[in-house]
């Protein structure tokens, strides 16, 4: 998975607010499930965690470097190791990210634009949560090692 791509996308979608309300509406949907909220290190708050999707996203479409500034490479695939990444999450996690994408976009003027859009950004989430699943689901093929016994 590549981490750059065409510049024109995020000024074609309004820049960086843009991907502000995206988030903000996906972490509107995180905050209230019971499967994928407990995965989040700082669920007490959840600012931290959507500044810095919104700005991975932004500079991923061609915004600011802000989020490697801060962050570094974004090895998203290391990252998630932390978190188990199940088809019931991977599932979970992209039907919020549906929801946020088809919210974002509803305010734009021209409805052919908007499903380009929406287009364009679920050809990345789609594989791109499946690319980070790091869990068969199966009870007895996990890639996480067993707890210690006793
Ligand atoms: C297209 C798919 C995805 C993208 C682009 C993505 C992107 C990101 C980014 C950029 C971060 C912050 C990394 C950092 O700087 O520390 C993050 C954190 C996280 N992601 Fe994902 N993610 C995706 C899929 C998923 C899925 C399927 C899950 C399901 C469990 C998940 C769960 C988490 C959790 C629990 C965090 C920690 C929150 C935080 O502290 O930032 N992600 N993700």
């Amino acid at each position: 998975m590549s981490d750059v791509q065409d510049v024109s996308f995020f000024d074609r979608v309004g820049g960086q607010p843009f991907f502000d309300r995206l988030v903000d509406v996906f972490y509107d949907g995180i905050a209230v499930d019971p499967v994928l909220l407990p995965l989040y290190p700082e669920q007490h708050d959840l600012g931290p965690a959507r500044r810095r999707l919104a700005l991975f996203l932004g500079q991923y479409w061609g915004g600011p470097t802000t989020y490697s500034d801060e962050r570094g490479h974004p090895r998203l695939r290391m990252r998630h190791m932390t978190f188990t990444v199940g088809p019931l999450e991977r599932d979970r996690w992209l039907h919020h990210m549906v929801h946020a994408v088809e919210t974002a976009t509803d305010s734009f003027t021209d409805p052919a634009e908007a499903a380009a859009v929406q287009q364009v950004l679920l050809a990345y989430f789609v594989p791109a949560a499946e690319h980070l699943r790091n869990d068969t689901g199966l009870p007895i093929s996990s890639v996480r090692p067993a707890p210690p016994a006793g």
